[in-house]
């Protein structure tokens, strides 16, 4: 039976324990999203300089409300903690029912990166999109050039679509790649690495 935390399933992985995003994990998630070289790989939409207590607003309004509904927003957690200090969020993986064209975003704490934390994290996220949600597919994007993103995508089997043009916060970019997975693609890349 999984553990459920604000209608999320509780996910464990090798290094991070990964559970729904509450309010309380504002102060956390500010400190390690509002970072230029976080947000430069986001969409125009995201504003840049970043609002001062934009995160809880955005906990509020954005996520706390379609949580388990049409979004599901899973908190990343290092499970090796010093038991003194408290959990602390260092990222997302966000899942959401509209393609919009994609149906899922993530980001991780500029300190983290590079150690295969995103892939280890996106895996347990695919398997209850469609083993749980229903998903017969789905689709992914980034940058044209975020080329950290685009690995977490080659490195979990998805199969590139075609760019479209789409600004982002980083000026420098101006079009997006789109990707797709399908369950079974998913089944399979899962069965050829287990
Ligand atoms: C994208 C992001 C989540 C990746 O997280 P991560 O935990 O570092 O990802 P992983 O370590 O699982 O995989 C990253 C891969 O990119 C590779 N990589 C790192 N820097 C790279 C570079 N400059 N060029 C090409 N590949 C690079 C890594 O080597 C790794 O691949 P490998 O395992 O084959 O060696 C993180 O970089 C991030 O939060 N970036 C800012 C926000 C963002 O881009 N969000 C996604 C928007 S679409």
């Amino acid at each position: 039976m999984r553990t459920v935390v604000n209608s999320l399933p509780v996910f464990e992985t090798e290094r991070l324990m990964m559970r729904g995003v509450t309010l309380a994990d504002a102060p956390a998630y500010a400190r390690h999203f509002v970072d230029y070289a976080v947000v430069s790989e986001l969409a125009a939409t995201v504003p840049w300089p970043y609002p001062e207590g934009g995160v809880a607003d955005y906990i509020t309004t954005q996520i706390l409300p379609h949580q388990g509904k049409d979004k599901w927003v899973w908190g990343l957690f290092l499970k090796d903690k010093p038991d003194d200090l408290p959990e602390e969020l260092i990222g997302t993986v966000d899942l959401w029912r509209a393609c919009t064209p994609e149906n899922r975003g993530f980001w991780l704490g500029r300190k983290f990166w590079g150690k295969g934390l995103m892939t280890e994290a996106v895996t347990p996220v695919m398997d209850y999109a469609f083993d749980h949600l229903g998903f017969e597919k789905l689709f992914f994007s980034n940058a044209l050039g975020n080329e950290r993103s685009r690995r977490v995508k080659e490195k979990t089997g998805a199969r590139l679509l075609y760019n479209a043009p789409k600004a982002f916060v980083n000026p420098a970019y101006t079009q997006h790649e789109i990707w797709e997975l399908t369950k079974e693609e998913w089944r399979t890349h899962r069965a050829q690495k287990a």
